[in-house]
């Protein structure tokens, strides 16, 4: 997989690529990732990349003539292209399924009010939303989808880990614990420490089945 990220910022992104899985991702060459920082392509000295509104209301919208150049620079119509804006269709694990299973996406990162919707018109396949609330960074947003597309694909992680994972056969996960058996007077349940395997799945089925009920009921409904 390969994603090209069009951003004002790019130096928010290599860190989240430098650590743990996702740097061996990257050595592994099962995901790859090019910033393409929107600035190189303004033209004047400021190298201004957004504009007032047509129309009353106030903030700034990021400029359709940088954004289409920089887009051009990566195909940006030839390969499949995202915008992630809290207007766009909710993100889930479907979701993020299918998007796992492109060769290369495309990211348009926004800040401000957003882009201008000639080149959501133009470039834009599918307008995602990481949630209902806003945030000022469409940098995030891009990142939190790369991660859960990222750890689909085969080789990322192991494919235990995903198998129980929450949102898997609609039920939220189970509770982990690890040694001390007793912290701060704290026990670990019973079950887990009786080395009894069937014993401690049907526990976890039960723990994972309370869970949904009790923060996310309309899963269950
Ligand atoms: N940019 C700002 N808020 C967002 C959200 N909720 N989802 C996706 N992109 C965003």
């Amino acid at each position: 997989m390969v994603y090209y990220i069009v951003t004002l910022f790019p130096d928010l992104i290599p860190p989240h690529f430098s650590t743990g899985v996702y740097q061996r991702a990257q050595e592994q060459k099962l995901i790859e990732y090019r910033c393409v920082a929107l600035r190189d392509f303004a033209t004047d000295n400021r190298r201004t990349c957004d504009d007032e509104p047509y129309g009353p209301g106030r903030g700034m919208i990021i400029s359709p003539e940088p954004l289409g150049r920089a887009l051009d620079s990566v195909n940006a119509t030839k390969r499949f292209t995202v915008y992630p804006t809290p207007a766009g269709q909710p993100l889930n694990s479907k979701l993020l399924q299918e998007l796992s299973t492109h060769a290369e996406i495309v990211f348009i990162c926004g800040r401000y009010e957003g882009i201008d919707q000639r080149i959501i018109d133009s470039y834009v396949d599918q307008e995602i939303s990481i949630g209902n609330y806003v945030i000022s960074s469409g940098e995030l947003a891009t990142l939190v989808i790369i991660d859960g597309i990222s750890r689909l694909i085969p080789g990322v992680i192991n494919v235990e880990s995903l198998q129980e994972e929450s949102f898997e056969r609609n039920l939220l996960e189970y509770p982990h614990y690890t040694r001390p058996a007793v912290w701060r007077g704290q026990r670990v349940p019973d079950i887990l420490l009786s080395g009894h395997h069937a014993k401690i799945q049907q526990w976890r089925l039960q723990q994972r089945q309370k869970k949904t009920l009790h923060v996310r009921k309309d899963m269950i409904d």
